[in-house]
């Protein structure tokens, strides 16, 4: 079985000014001083106009940086959107594509985030995929149909037919995020249970769209109300390999206590 590294990544979302992001990231970077990079991963994803700052803040850090979104164009005319060569330069490794905020009031689709994937891939940027069902899919007992068209619809190709699976070695350093609509800044988590099972069909999805080994490779993040107190629970399940963390990224101590789970 592989050993997939933890990553803790922080959506910011719309929170962080440039003094802002200054203030969060230099107490960030002390409470992580003792971090050892080869353990864990740890991204933060501040907005687009605190990215160059975050970028020259972090420069002797092992602290990586993600985008929240991108345009699949590298430009053109498309007024008020970022392309993946933009967020290149500006120092980012990851994007976040597809977080649910997006699809519920930006309208993005499978569809979108599918040509998104393809772009970041493009870009040279690495793809965090989200994923999650509703309240009412959940209780209707669609959560894995709804997952498992996600997934499907993110990896496939929309240049191309779309009964075709994309060429496994596409699909390898990609990162998905699980997060449950009705766990996102609610305060009530998925409780290990509930994102195991989802992970572990996650990854059988994987599977059998590219092949065994790069799904055992590919790490699946759990996001959702993901607080110091129950990060050590989540992070003990054998397919969750790192959270997604909104609200609690944004005090350095409660982050720098999820990136320490234990
Ligand atoms: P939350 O947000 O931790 O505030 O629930 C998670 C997310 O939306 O990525």
């Amino acid at each position: 079985m592989a050993t997939r590294r933890p990553l803790l990544a922080g959506n910011w979302k719309m929170h962080g000014t440039r003094s802002e992001t200054e203030r969060l990231l230099s107490a960030l970077t002390q409470a992580l001083g003792g971090v050892n990079p080869a353990q864990r991963e740890i991204v933060v994803a501040p907005p687009f106009s605190a990215l160059e700052t975050a970028a020259r803040l972090l420069a002797d850090t092992p602290i990586r940086l993600a985008a929240q979104n991108l345009h699949w164009e590298p430009h053109g005319a498309f007024t008020g959107e970022v392309s993946g060569p933009m967020l290149k330069e500006a120092g980012c490794t990851y994007v976040i594509l597809g977080h649910s905020e997006r699809r519920q009031y930006f309208a993005e689709t499978d569809e979108s985030v599918a040509r998104k994937v393809r772009a970041a891939q493009r870009d040279g940027l690495l793809p965090i995929i989200c994923v999650g069902e509703s309240l009412e899919e959940r209780e209707s007992g669609a959560t894995l149909a709804v997952i498992d068209r996600q997934i499907r619809g993110a990896l496939q190709d929309p240049e191309l037919d779309p009964e075709l699976d994309q060429a496994p070695a596409a699909l390898t350093g990609l990162v998905i995020a699980y997060e449950p609509i009705w766990a996102i800044g609610t305060g009530r988590s998925a409780t290990p249970d509930q994102a195991q099972e989802v992970h572990a069909a996650i990854r059988a999805t994987l599977g059998s769209l590219t092949s065994p080994a790069t799904a055992d490779a590919t790490r699946l993040l759990y996001g959702g109300s993901v607080k110091p107190d129950t990060v050590d629970a989540l992070m003990a399940r054998p397919d969750i390999d790192g959270a997604l963390v909104g609200g609690a990224s944004l005090q350095a101590d409660s982050f720098a206590r999820i990136v320490n789970f234990r």
